[in-house]
This record gives structure tokens, C-alpha cells and sequence, in this order.
């Protein structure tokens, strides 16, 4: 399995931090050349090497960490996203939850990325949290994951794993997983939309 993040801004750099501190192999990209970044990434772990977007993107896991709305621009450095899977670590903020049709922020993300294993996960902590040893007082570090395609959790999990993290599986990106899907400012008010439409 090989990884990359894609965004090399706080939350990037929080992740990356968890694969040095791991050993384990990460390119990171943003769009700045990867000359640029290179003296970042080397400062973070000797596993995290700068590489540019488009070759970054040879990695099967690619981790979205850039702002919501750049997410298109991402999308169209591969022709297909078949075989790849795309963890969205992003949350929509600041884009008005108006402009996501209805839909949770990942599953609206994955209209662009056609063919890819979707899975959200690593959005819920700050970047400061998510950058320290996620093993706290003996207990780890709990992350949520969730997914429309059941196959691609197991994969992330097993990576979370090895980052220190506890995965936690919430199920289908508009089931469990609204509960993890920002809403504008807020968290959590999809399920409750939801659960109101159903009661209607
Ligand atoms: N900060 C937090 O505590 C936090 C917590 C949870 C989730 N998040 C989510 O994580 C995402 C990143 O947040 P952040 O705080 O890390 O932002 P940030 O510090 O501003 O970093 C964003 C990174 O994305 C890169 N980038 C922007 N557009 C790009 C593009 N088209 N292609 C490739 N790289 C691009 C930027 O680098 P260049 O300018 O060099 O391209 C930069 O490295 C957001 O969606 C945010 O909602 C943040």
C-alpha cells in the first residue's frame, strides 16, 4: 500500500508527523513544487518525501488535506480515479451547507472523484491534537471512519491502526456518518435533519 497527502498546510502536516513517528513511507503535495516543500517534509521525518501533485497521486491511498473548495482542482490531475482510495480528511467549512445539495460534504466530493473508494476519516481533530502522539494515557487516540463502499474501511482502519489511532467504523456516509459530517459551522445536525424528514 503506498500513501500520499495531498495539502501540506496544518492538517497535512499533523499526518505527516503521525507516518514519521510511525516509519512509515508518505509523499505530500500541495501546489507549490515539491523543491518547495521539501525542506518541511525532511524537518517532519526522514518517511515523508515531497513530490509533486501529479506524482503524488501514483500512491493507492490518497489523503485529501487541502481546503473544501479546492477538491475539483485535485479531482482533475487523474483522468480516472479507478483503484484509488480517497480519504477526506476536509471539512466543507466555509462553503455554505446550501451549496453541498443536500448532501453529506464527502459524498458531495465524491461526484468528482469517479471510480475512487471514498472514505471519510481524520476530520474531527484539530490539527494540533491530531498531530501528537495519538496513544494518550495508556488509550488511543479514537478516529472515525466511514464509507458508502465497505470494502475500502478495512485498508484505513489497518492504517489508523498503525498511526496509533483507535478506528471507529459509523457505517455509510449519510447513516452514522453524519454524525461526523460538519454542517457549516456545526457538527452532528444532518442525522438530526434526517432523523425529522423520517418523522414527517
Ligand atoms: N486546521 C484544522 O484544525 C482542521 C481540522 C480538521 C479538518 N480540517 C480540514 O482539513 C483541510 C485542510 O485544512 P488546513 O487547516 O490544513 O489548511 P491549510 O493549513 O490552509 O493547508 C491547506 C493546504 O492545501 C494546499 N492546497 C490548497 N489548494 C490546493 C490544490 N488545489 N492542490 C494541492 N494542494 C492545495 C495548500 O498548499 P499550497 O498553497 O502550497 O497549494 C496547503 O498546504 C480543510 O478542508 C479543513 O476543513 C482542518
Amino acid at each position: 500500500m503506498s500513501y500520499a497527502i495531498v495539502g501540506f498546510g496544518k492538517i497535512g502536516q499533523a499526518l505527516a508527523h503521525a507516518f514519521a513517528r510511525n516509519n512509515i513511507n508518505v509523499t505530500v503535495a500541495s501546489r507549490r513544487p515539491p523543491e518547495a516543500l521539501a525542506p518541511q517534509a525532511r524537518a517532519v521525518g526522514p518517511t515523508v518525501v515531497a513530490k509533486s501533485l501529479r506524482d503524488a497521486l501514483e500512491a493507492d491511498t490518497i489523503i485529501l488535506a487541502i481546503p473544501f473548495g479546492e477538491h475539483r482542482e485535485v479531482a482533475k490531475a487523474l483522468p480516472s480515479w479507478k483503484g484509488k482510495t480517497v480519504i477526506d480528511a476536509m471539512n466543507s467549512f466555509p462553503l455554505p451547507p446550501e451549496e453541498l445539495d443536500g448532501l453529506p460534504s464527502s459524498t458531495f466530493i465524491a461526484k468528482s472523484f469517479t471510480g475512487a473508494k471514498v472514505v471519510k476519516g481524520f476530520n474531527h481533530l484539530g490539527a494540533a491534537t491530531l498531530a501528537s502522539d495519538p496513544v494518550v494515557e495508556g488509550g488511543h487516540r479514537v478516529i472515525f471512519l466511514l464509507s458508502d463502499d465497505e470494502d475500502a474501511i478495512a485498508p484505513v482502519a489497518d492504517l489508523a491502526k498503525r498511526l496509533g489511532f483507535a478506528p471507529v467504523t459509523l457505517g455509510k456516509l449519510n447513516e452514522g456518518g453524519l454524525l461526523v459530517h460538519a454542517w457549516g459551522r456545526f457538527w452532528g445536525p444532518l442525522i438530526f435533519q434526517d432523523l425529522f424528514k423520517k418523522q414527517q
